[in-house]
């Protein structure tokens, strides 16, 4: 595992950005795994930036997202692939056929997780994996107890995450109960996995997934198995891996 340790978000969105720069560079036509939240918009920012400048193409760039809340489509503000061609995809030159979500819209979990691994297999696997992190230790939307072995699902949200999420709702009764999640074997098997962590809020959860023991508990702590990841993260989410002398 690789850390970077930006002085504030600004710097992490930039570092994370490079990173991601570096793999569309060298692979035009790579597969990017992306994340929502607030903790990738800074990246998302940057990248947009660069692209203005004609430093960055992404007219081959493949995308497939981690997750959708069930019920929510591209009309509401609150779903996720709002979220992207809101925050990215609107201001890059992506083609829209290269982009993939999983569909909130569609009620038939079983049929609508098979068909999102079949394109995540069809693409022939993802490159570079950008996540981020809830302070339960979440990563998409796969919370404490998950089954390590799980390929794309459907999941209840727990109330830590409803609490959390609920900042993008009028209310928390708004946020979804659901969601389709890239599992952790979806994550685990993208050949690169870029992390980025923002604020003290995340701390302990840093702390546990990056250096404590390896527990379904903890889900990002499954991390720790995979050969190629880099942690981005600034001083804030790095305090308690400091408070304990590693870094
Ligand atoms: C987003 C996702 C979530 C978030 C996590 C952190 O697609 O899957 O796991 O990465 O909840 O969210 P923020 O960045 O808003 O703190």
């Amino acid at each position: 595992m690789r850390i970077y340790r930006a002085e504030n978000y600004q710097a992490l969105s930039r570092k994370a950005a490079n990173i991601i720069s570096a793999q569309v560079i060298i692979k035009p036509d790579c597969v990017l795994g992306l994340a929502t939240g607030s903790s990738p918009i800074g990246t998302y920012r940057q990248l947009i930036d660069w692209y203005h400048k004609g430093d960055l193409d992404f007219a081959e760039v493949r995308t497939v997202n981690l997750d959708e809340y069930v019920g929510l489509g591209p009309e509401s503000a609150q779903s996720y692939v709002y979220f992207m061609h809101h925050h990215f995809f609107d201001a890059i030159n992506i083609k829209p056929a290269n982009i993939h979500i999983p569909n909130g819209l569609n009620h038939d979990a079983q049929a609508e997780c098979a068909r999102y691994d079949a394109v995540i297999d069809s693409l022939g696997g993802i490159d570079l994996q950008l996540l981020g992190i809830g302070r339960n230790g979440h990563i998409g939307f796969n919370e404490p107890g998950v089954a390590f072995e799980k390929f794309t699902h459907c999941v209840n949200l727990t109330a830590s995450t409803i609490e959390a999420n609920q900042r993008f709702f009028n209310s928390p009764d708004e946020v979804p109960r659901q969601a389709y999640t890239m599992g952790i074997c979806s994550i685990m098997h993208a050949r690169k996995i870029l992390l980025v962590a923002s604020g003290a809020d995340k701390a302990q959860a840093v702390y546990n997934s990056f250096f404590g023991p390896v527990t379904p508990n903890v889900p990002a702590s499954v991390l720790q198995l995979h050969q190629d990841v880099t942690l981005v993260a600034d001083e804030e989410a790095l305090a308690q891996v400091k408070a304990h002398g590693l870094l």
